[in-house]
């Protein structure tokens, strides 16, 4: 894959990140609902803020980013929520998929580093110092 189509990926991994995202802000329940339900909010702004800031380097380096669901689900490495998960599942899966995304982005930061693509590199470690911490707040939730 080259920086481009692994930038549509993510694209499309933040897209079903947000769609997730809201479906646990709708669904949480139990003694943790009002963090959560705050918390899922704030993920999900941030997960759009992220789909839109890589969409616009897509374009910017002429490519094109997916612009429906569908190409969205073919495209992410994410599954979409399967749907009546007790609080302490939502936090697990949203921990297995900000690893995930850590690793891709990791990943991908190196390539167009390697590639002279400095503003994608910079882009994406700026997305992975922040998905880092939200790694450890969820570690924390679990422990
Ligand atoms: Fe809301």
């Amino acid at each position: 894959m080259n920086i481009t189509e692994q930038l549509n990926r993510q694209i499309a991994n933040f897209q079903v990140l947000n769609f997730k995202l809201h479906h646990y802000h709708w669904r949480v329940s139990g003694p943790h609902f009002f963090t959560l339900h705050a918390k899922f909010e704030e993920w999900y702004d941030r997960a759009a803020a992220y789909t839109d800031d890589l969409a616009e380097r897509v374009l910017a380096l002429q490519g094109e980013p997916p612009v429906t669901l569908q190409q969205c689900l073919g495209l992410a490495s994410l599954k979409e929520a399967a749907g009546g998960e007790t609080a302490e599942q939502m936090v697990r899966t949203l921990a297995e998929d900000v690893s995930i995304l850590i690793s891709e982005l990791k990943e991908t930061a190196a390539e167009a580093d390697e590639a002279g693509d400095r503003p994608t590199a910079d882009m994406l470690t700026d997305f992975q110092t922040e998905l880092e911490k939200d790694a450890w707040m969820l570690r924390a939730f679990l422990a």
